[in-house]
């Protein structure tokens, strides 16, 4: 109903072509569609379904019962949590870090994006980002004043980075994924290396977003182990997915010595640390064993054969040996995947993301998360089933 006088400030210009979150959008739709009655299954978001591991749990409650772990803390994170990040970029890649100079616990790494970004970027500054990609990588540009790029990739390119074609004229940033949301490619350590040499050549500050590298992915590596690369390299890593801690909001960058005091520098004025307890459970939880790792891929993979019936059933196809939480099937010729999303969620009760969200290189795709059970993976196997 319009209220003639109802009061409206402006908006800052900042917000002059960021939309409300996708996500937030459908799910509020769907919430609707769930108030009317109806059962809604929704493979939608990437947020893990299983619980941390018992000890990670128990150290939160045990340091939380604490009287003296309730203060402010520190702005570049409690000493416990930066030196059990260096542990495990030690362990897992190889890569040694600096604990006092050169990792910054982040609160989750969505927020690490806005942060390099506002650090970095003057009006107008160009910024690569893949299409498909992660829609935050737009926001966090245009909401910093710069502008996004974006680089296309393709199945045929192994959805990497075709170096040769990508512009160079004004641009200060690159952004890269891998492996890769929403397509579950994954980079060798030769395709990091190529990255950061033409990064290197042309003075370009490189991004890896790594949440992915640990989930379905036979050979987990860091843009870091490439030779020199913390010159122009920074990576971003994250709990959220690894360790089905993604409520807690913890992640992490990892960069040279300088480049964090910079991001400090933004960030000390954003964010009054994290809640100790919270961080030293999340040290408690990088130090997991192997057994951890094996244990969530197994479930996962377990999760991605029901994942390819489905995109069976609905004649999606899909390419093997996918990386991260997700599966990314191209739609057979005919309807957009809108109109796919739209069929699945009302005719079948079923929400998939139609991969347009990620960028236009994604229109011809669907994309299923697998972070829902097997019995609810079945159950929607059953219903795609019935034509
Ligand atoms: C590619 C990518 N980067 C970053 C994030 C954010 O993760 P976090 O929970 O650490 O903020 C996500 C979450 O979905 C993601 O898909």
């Amino acid at each position: 109903m319009n209220e003639p006088h109802k009061f409206q400030p402006s908006l800052s210009e900042r917000l002059e072509g960021v939309g409300e979150y996708y996500f937030s959008r459908k799910l509020r739709e769907i919430d609707e569609l769930r108030a009317q009655g109806r059962r809604i299954i929704s493979l939608g978001i990437g947020s893990p379904d299983m619980p941390p591991h018992p000890s990670v749990v128990q150290r939160l409650a045990e340091e939380s019962a604490r009287t003296t772990t309730h203060g402010y803390q520190s702005y570049k994170g409690a000493p416990a949590l930066r030196e059990a990040f260096v542990r495990w970029y030690g362990e897992r890649f190889g890569v040694k870090l600096d604990a006092n100079r050169e990792v910054l616990p982040l609160i989750g790494s969505k927020e690490g994006i806005m942060h390099v970004c506002m650090t970095y970027l003057r009006a107008g500054d160009k910024v690569l980002i893949p299409n498909p990609g992660y829609p935050t990588y737009t926001s966090a540009v245009r909401l910093s004043g710069g502008e996004p790029v974006a680089y296309e990739l393709s199945a045929d390119g192994g959805w990497l980075p075709q170096l040769d074609m990508l512009p160079i004229e004004g641009v200060k940033m690159m952004i890269i994924n891998y492996p890769h949301m929403p397509t579950g490619a994954v980079a060798s350590l030769d395709d990091l290396r190529h990255v950061v040499d033409f990064c290197r050549t042309h003075r370009i500050l490189l991004l890896n977003d790594n949440p992915y590298g640990f989930i379905r992915n036979a050979c987990p590596v860091s843009v870091l182990q490439v030779e020199g690369a913390s010159e122009v390299a920074m990576e971003l890593n994250s709990l959220s997915k690894s360790h089905n801690m993604a409520g807690w909001r913890v992640g992490m960058l990892a960069a040279d010595a300088e480049r964090i005091a910079e991001i400090m520098r933004f960030k000390s004025n954003m964010d009054s640390g994290m809640f100790l307890p919270l961080q030293l459970a999340a040290a408690t939880a990088l130090s997991l064993g192997d057994e951890w790792y094996e244990a969530q891929n197994a479930e996962y993979r377990a999760r991605e054969r029901i994942g390819e019936a489905i995109f069976d059933a609905l004649g999606l196809r899909y390419a093997p040996h996918q990386a991260g939480l997700f599966l990314w099937g191209e739609l057979p010729q005919g309807e957009t995947c809108y109109e796919c999303c739209d069929r699945l969620l009302y005719e079948k009760g079923i929400f998939l993301t139609p991969g347009g969200i990620f960028g236009s290189a994604g229109e011809r795709y669907m994309r299923l998360s697998l972070c829902a059970s097997q019995q609810t993976l079945l159950e929607v196997l059953e219903i795609v089933k019935q034509q």
